[in-house]
């Protein structure tokens, strides 16, 4: 939980929740922080949240509000911060973005270790990954009806595997399907919290569909004995089978009919796919077993492919990262700079329902956009001339670099202007790519609320973007700043996340 610690002469390391979206602090509130000492107003500040941030304002106080030594209108806290108001020193404290995350989980992860248990015989069905293969190719087996039922929900199956690059939709997506042709109550996609070839650990439930009732019904023994040996379970009536009878989760919750398949990925069991249904009328069966089977092979193979994708994506990112400390380094002005304005970007791009290509190649596109000012030297006081060198070294850099094409409209054109007067093409409205057009607006408002520029440091945001509506018509292409406005007026400017943050 966020938290302000305040210390005063009268109270040392006295701790507030911020458990309101708007809490008041001053020597004269009710409901909120009340602080005393010299150069304190009545009401002296609000601290309000945004989506996951939160900003401290100053309400007309008498004698201002500092943030880390600054004096401010409105600032977004960080953790770590130190407010002082009057004689009262105020830190901010408890931005958990671990914990957050974890509050967020609709599912508890479930605990597992391998045991020593045999194999025996009983009235549950046990399917090896190579032996449901086989089966799905032996037609005999199974009735003509359950045969195209099943080549369907594969070949659907292996289409979204072929469309969904995201994996968290891909995996709801085809537990959705299984769920759906399988008529089953509860079903979940779990992966193992590591990729260690030893059992043990916990498992994420990654995607979860509840079809009636909000209970969810898993027993951790058919999952650790899935996990264990690799191997696709169908029990239908737990109750009966001399392995599972002295579990107690199944006695409790009364299972009738269970499917468990592993995720396999580069020979390791990453997971499982768990299917349950309590109804007599849509117990599952062997057939069901096999599809299953064979979708969570298919499911793994995309796992391990789009893993992969990713980490070689993210590796990308933090390479670009590594450039932009450089670009940091020679020049301090810019601490920052470039990941706000790529934040802000995709905050726009979202709004204006951009694909999510799109809105990667614009937050590759914001990170490099200043990267030209790494091969021109640092100086506060450059003539115009000079200032537009660096979109000049900046598209030189890129211009031959294999596969960076898609992201040079955000360095070349990312100082032009609707009305033509913009530098150094000098394009007009229609003829400036949109990509650059979201990074001007991006860049534009992050120099114009940056605390680097002292003349505008008292100017609250909105007022920020209200000036900047003002001016669309000759400097921004109004559909971006409308954009803009809408992130901010739904709080996604200051919260939208990275597209490359990995999902597993
Ligand atoms: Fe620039």
């Amino acid at each position: 939980m966020t938290a302000l610690i305040v210390n005063s002469d009268n109270e040392k390391n006295k701790r507030y929740e911020l458990n309101k979206d708007v809490m008041h602090i001053g020597r004269d509130v009710e409901d909120g922080i009340k602080i005393s000492g010299q150069g304190i107003s009545r009401v002296h500040a609000e601290v309000f949240k945004k989506g996951d941030s939160y900003f401290i304002k100053d309400l007309n106080s008498t004698n201002g509000t500092m943030v880390n030594e600054k004096k401010i209108v409105e600032e977004m806290l960080k953790n770590g911060d130190v407010i002082q108001i009057g004689s009262v020193t105020i830190e901010v404290t408890g931005f958990s973005e671990a914990a957050r995350k974890q509050a967020r989980k609709p599912e508890p992860a479930i605990e597992f270790e391998a045991t020593d248990e045999q194999d025996k015989k009983s009235s549950t069905i046990e399917l090896k990954l190579d032996e449901s293969l086989e089966k799905s190719s032996a037609p005999e087996k199974v009735g003509q009806e359950i045969e195209s039922r099943d080549l369907l929900t594969l070949y659907k199956i292996s289409k979204t595997i072929g469309i969904e690059k995201n994996s968290s939709t891909l995996l709801n997506k085809v537990l959705e399907q299984l769920v759906n042709i399988l008529d089953a109550e509860h079903g979940y996609v779990f992966l193992r919290s590591t990729d260690s070839p030893k059992i043990t650990g916990k498992l994420i439930p990654k995607a979860v569909i509840h079809k009636s009732g909000a209970n969810a019904k898993v027993s951790n023994t058919i999952i650790k004995r899935t996990l264990q040996f690799s191997r696709a379970i169908l029990t239908t009536d737990a109750g009966r089978d001399s392995r599972f009878t002295a579990s107690e989760s199944i006695v409790i919750n009364k299972i009738r009919s269970v499917i468990c398949a592993p995720l396999v990925s580069s020979g390791n069991t990453i997971g499982v796919i768990y299917l349950h249904s309590g109804r007599i009328s849509a117990i599952l069966t062997q057939e069901d077993l096999e599809l299953v089977t064979s979708a969570a092979i298919q499911l793994g193979i995309a796992i391990s492919n789009i893993r992969a994708h990713e980490t070689a994506r993210k590796t990308f990112i933090n390479t670009l990262k590594i450039l932009l400390t450089a670009l940091e380094m020679h020049n301090p002005e810019l601490q920052g700079h470039s990941e706000r304005v790529a934040n802000y970007s995709i905050a726009i791009a979202k709004e204006l329902h951009l694909n999510e290509n799109e809105i990667q190649n614009i937050y590759i596109s914001a990170l490099l956009h200043d990267i030209g000012k790494l091969a021109v030297p640092c100086s506060k006081s450059e003539s115009p001339k000079e200032h537009e060198e660096h979109v000049y070294r900046g598209e030189k850099m890129l211009a031959n670099m294999e596969g960076f094409s898609e992201f040079l409209p955000g360095i070349k054109y990312h100082h032009e202007k609707e009305n033509g007067t913009g530098f150094p093409y000098k394009l007009k409205g229609g003829s400036i790519p949109l990509m650059a057009k979201i990074i001007t607006v991006a860049n534009a408002f992050d120099n114009l609320s940056s605390y680097t520029k002292s003349e505008m440091e008292n100017v609250p945001l909105k007022q920020i973007l209200l000036d900047m509506v003002k001016n669309s018509a000759d400097e921004y292409d109004e559909k971006v700043i409308q954009a803009i406005l809408m992130a901010y007026k739904n709080n996604s400017l200051f919260t939208t996340k990275n597209p490359f943050d990995l999902l597993w």
